[in-house]
């Protein structure tokens, strides 16, 4: 499978008790899976680990068969995937269009390229018009959808998504997740971190964790 847990334990140190134990998972290109479990089960843990942002203490993550364990892992991090977090993370004196072509220009992508592309992205998830306001005069439902059209703009390969729409109210939650969900670009896969069921009911499949363990899924 083109991303895979084998065996993964996590402890975030040796002398602190395992939040994640003996997980394995494959995710194949353009899933969507939600990611289930109580507070404190492990899913931001598992979610920075598929990400490759948190080295797990033991186990390996694949990347299309191979170890991701060496220097590439942070070229990686930056090409192929995307994270959409709870709290909108935006520049808050830019413009909402350069927030959403940010991932764009990190890349190196033309910058009316990475303009015309993110406001696409905007659009899609309903705030074209909000292009030329400063981000820190967004509300928080506007500021997730910006953050949403800048993991869409960038076409990666996973979108990873930490409850976001936990902040939101319910109308917004249906709209956000409704962009990330069935408006992600053809190729792209997404995990998503949620407790809300209805998110989870609109992936392909729900992975549930219970005290670090995957239980179902
Ligand atoms: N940086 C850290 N250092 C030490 N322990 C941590 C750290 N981050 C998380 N933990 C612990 O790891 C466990 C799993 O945390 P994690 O954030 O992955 O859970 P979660 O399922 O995302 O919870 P929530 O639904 O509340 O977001 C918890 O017991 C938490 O206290
Ligand atoms: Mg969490």
């Amino acid at each position: 499978m083109p991303l895979t847990l084998r065996g993964v334990s996590h402890r975030y140190r040796g002398d602190l008790p395992w939040v994640v134990r003996e997980v394995d998972i494959e995710i194949d290109d353009g899933e969507s899976v939600a990611l289930m479990g109580p507070s404190g089960s492990g899913k931001t843990t598992l979610l920075s680990i598929l990400g490759l942002l948190t080295k797990p203490a033991e186990g390996e993550v694949l990347l299309d068969e191979a170890s991701t364990g060496g220097r590439a892992a942070s070229g990686l991090r930056t090409t192929q995937f995307s994270w959409v977090f709870q709290t909108a993370n935006a520049l808050s004196r830019r413009t909402a269009l350069d927030n959403a072509a940010l991932q764009l220009l990190a890349r190196g992508v033309r910058p009316d390229l990475a303009r015309r592309t993110a406001l696409v992205e905007l659009d899609r998830v309903g705030v074209g018009h909000l292009a030329p306001r400063p981000a820190r005069l967004l509300s928080g439902g506007e500021l997730q959808r910006v953050c949403i059209a800048r993991a869409l703009a960038a076409a990666p390969r996973w979108i990873l998504a930490d409850e976001p729409t936990g902040q939101l109210d319910h109308a917004t939650t249906l709209e956000v997740s409704h962009a990330l969900i069935e408006q992600r670009p053809i190729g792209t896969a997404l995990i998503i971190a949620t407790h809300d069921p209805d998110v989870a009911a609109r992936c392909e499949r729900t992975i549930r964790v219970v005290d670090g363990r995957v239980v179902a899924g």
